[in-house]
């Protein structure tokens, strides 16, 4: 059966951990579908491992909205979120116009990067029949102001913060939150305070989902390996089985260990 948005509450509700991994073509949204990965993830991450972008800040919205319908034609019932890029939702019509380019290109999630001013945004699309994944956290279209990759909520004045914006995202209507490097404490606290399903990379285990970049955990990914990474390619004999092994210890929250989290 397709995974739908209820599917994900439904495993909040049982406590039962889930996966996403991105892709970006149709012959891996196949595998990690057939894997038993939930949700698959057209991420802006495609302008790094894709394009050999320094950021995701280059991607367009025509590059997206082409890899979204090639993971579409791929896809054997996972939900398909799509990144919305760097500035396609600066605006409220810029974001309805947007996510309903995406959502034609076989989309059923869009995700958006931000905090609160991202509200009315949230609650537009959300009236209008886009649900919507709210990323918080280390958002890497703000690299530049944040004037690097770095862990985010660290203190406690920022982790208040941070459990506030998520909460007022789900009141807005965010279906899904994601939470991107922020200690697994913290990441905690915001999976217990919203009843929207959080999903998490580099956020510890206690997030209701997990996500990776399918590159990063099949070790194809070249330069420095962030912390939150594990190579799954290196315990198994194919691509196939690595997805497999992902899905497995994402359920049996052996993935991921202590080596893999921020603990503050
Ligand atoms: O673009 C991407 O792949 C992402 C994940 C890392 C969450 O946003
Ligand atoms: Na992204």
């Amino acid at each position: 059966m397709a995974v739908t948005i209820n599917t994900l509450r439904e495993y909040k509700q049982k406590g039962e951990a889930f996966s996403a991994l991105t892709s970006y073509d149709a012959t891996f949204a196949q595998i990690v579908s057939e894997a038993g990965v939930d949700v698959i993830l057209i991420g802006d991450s495609l302008g790094m491992v894709l394009q050999g972008n320094d950021s995701t800040l280059p991607v367009t919205m025509d590059e997206i909205v082409y890899h979204t319908s090639c993971v579409a034609k791929g896809n054997r019932g996972s939900l398909i979120m799509a990144d919305m890029p760097f500035m396609s939702y600066g605006t409220v019509e810029a974001a309805l116009e947007n996510a309903a380019e995406l959502m034609r290109a076989g989309a059923h999630m869009v995700k958006l990067e931000g905090t609160d001013w991202m509200k009315d945004t949230i609650e537009a699309l959300s009236e209008r029949g886009v649900p919507v994944c709210a990323h918080l956290g280390l958002t890497p279209q703000f690299v530049n102001k944040f004037g690097g990759y770095k862990v985010q909520g660290r203190d406690e004045k920022a982790a208040e913060l941070m459990i506030e914006h998520a909460c007022e995202l789900v009141e807005a209507g965010a279906d899904v939150i994601l939470l991107e490097c922020v200690p697994a404490p913290l990441a905690a606290r915001i999976t217990q305070a919203v009843r929207a399903p959080v999903i998490g990379i580099g956020a510890g285990a206690d997030t209701d989902g997990q996500v990776l970049v399918v590159h990063d955990m099949l070790g194809l990914t070249t330069g420095r390996k962030p912390r939150f990474v594990k190579n799954f390619l290196a315990e198994t004999d194919s691509v196939q089985n690595a997805i497999k092994a992902y899905v497995e210890q994402v359920r049996n929250r052996t993935f991921p260990a202590e080596e893999h989290t921020f603990k503050a």
